[in-house]
């Protein structure tokens, strides 16, 4: 790739996508609503574009004439925090998503690809649960996402690619999401409640799952949805015991301190061999070398 369009620049993914192409040497247009602070290295093949998504018309003209490799789509306002529970938020979510698919065939980019997530496996539960919790509105809004945009792609003939994003943890993560939650309260000196947690789960390193979506970018891809996944998933309850362990507190670990949430995942889930096959393999690091890294990179902070 030489050149490529990314959205959500400024956030946790877009920036530590962006910091890795530039380091390839591939031009990128960033796109984000601001960039102050900014999370981007002050190079000259980096454009900002400083902009809230809402218009097609208006986001194509902001983006300078280029013959553009990928669209990256990671523009998503409430990917954690109250505005994940918001309906009409995440409404504009999927609008948000349809817009730079327009955009992405009206200026000729060759690809766009979206972050999708696992939490859109969480809808095969929402029949059998009588309360559900934020997350569900945020994993429903994704699964109607990559169904609009698949059928988007294939109506107006984009290539297309759903990147269904495990749960991602590592240096520069302060998300919220499950290790940094529980790395958190391990620091702050606090114990981190959970569910039951026996059911399968996975997790991916950040520099991991980049890497993965560099390649998806780059080779020939004849799927429309690539999960990027370990290939090896744990009973979630085995990922936090091993957090609690490197940390030196494994009884800190509340597992089953929260009731169950009722969200069941299985191991087919996390499936990532049609990935592997398609781009080779990714994983460099086991989660418990991920989680030291994570965990130096937190203690540098303080
Ligand atoms: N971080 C994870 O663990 C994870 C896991 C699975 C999927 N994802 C998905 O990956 C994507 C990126 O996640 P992240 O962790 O980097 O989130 P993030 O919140 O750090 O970044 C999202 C960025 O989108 C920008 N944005 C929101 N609305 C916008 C608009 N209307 N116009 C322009 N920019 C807008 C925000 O300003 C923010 O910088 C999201 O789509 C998220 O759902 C993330």
């Amino acid at each position: 790739m030489k050149s490529v369009i990314i959205t959500g620049a400024n956030g946790f993914l877009g920036s530590t996508l962006i910091k890795k192409l530039v380091e390839r040497n591939v031009k990128v247009v960033a796109i984000d609503v601001t960039f102050q602070p900014c999370n981007l290295p002050d190079v000259s093949l980096i454009t900002k574009v400083e902009t809230y998504i809402t218009d097609a018309d208006d986001l194509a003209a902001k983006i300078p004439a280029d013959d553009y490799d990928a669209f990256y789509h990671f523009a998503w306002a409430g990917v954690n925090g109250a505005v994940k529970a918001n309906p009409v938020a995440q409404i504009k979510n999927i609008e948000m998503a349809a817009i730079c698919m327009t955009v992405c065939n009206k200026i000729g980019c060759k690809k766009i690809l979206c972050a999708g997530t696992i939490a859109e496996q969480s809808v095969k539960s929402l029949p059998f649960l009588e309360k559900t919790s934020g997350g569900m509105m945020y994993g429903i809004a994704k699964h109607c996402t990559h169904l609009m945009l698949e059928n988007y792609s294939k109506n107006i003939g984009q290539p297309f690619v759903w990147m269904q994003l495990s749960n991602i943890y590592g240096p520069g993560n302060l998300t919220g999401n499950l290790v940094s939650y529980t790395l958190s309260e391990l620091f702050e000196g606090n114990n981190p409640c959970f569910g039951p947690a026996d059911q399968p789960y996975d997790f991916v390193s950040v520099d991991d799952t980049i890497e993965a979506i560099i390649r998806l970018g780059e080779n020939e891809t004849p799927q429309n949805t690539y999960y990027i996944g370990s290939g090896k998933p744990r009973l979630l309850k085995d990922y936090l015991i091993c957090i609690g362990e490197i940390m030196g507190y494994p009884e800190r670990i509340g597992i089953g301190k929260r009731p169950d949430d009722g969200i069941k995942y299985t191991v087919e889930m996390f499936d990532a061999t049609d990935t592997k096959s398609d781009i080779g393999e990714y994983i460099t690091k086991s989660f418990e070398e991920g989680i030291k890294e994570t965990i130096s990179w937190m203690r540098n902070r303080q």
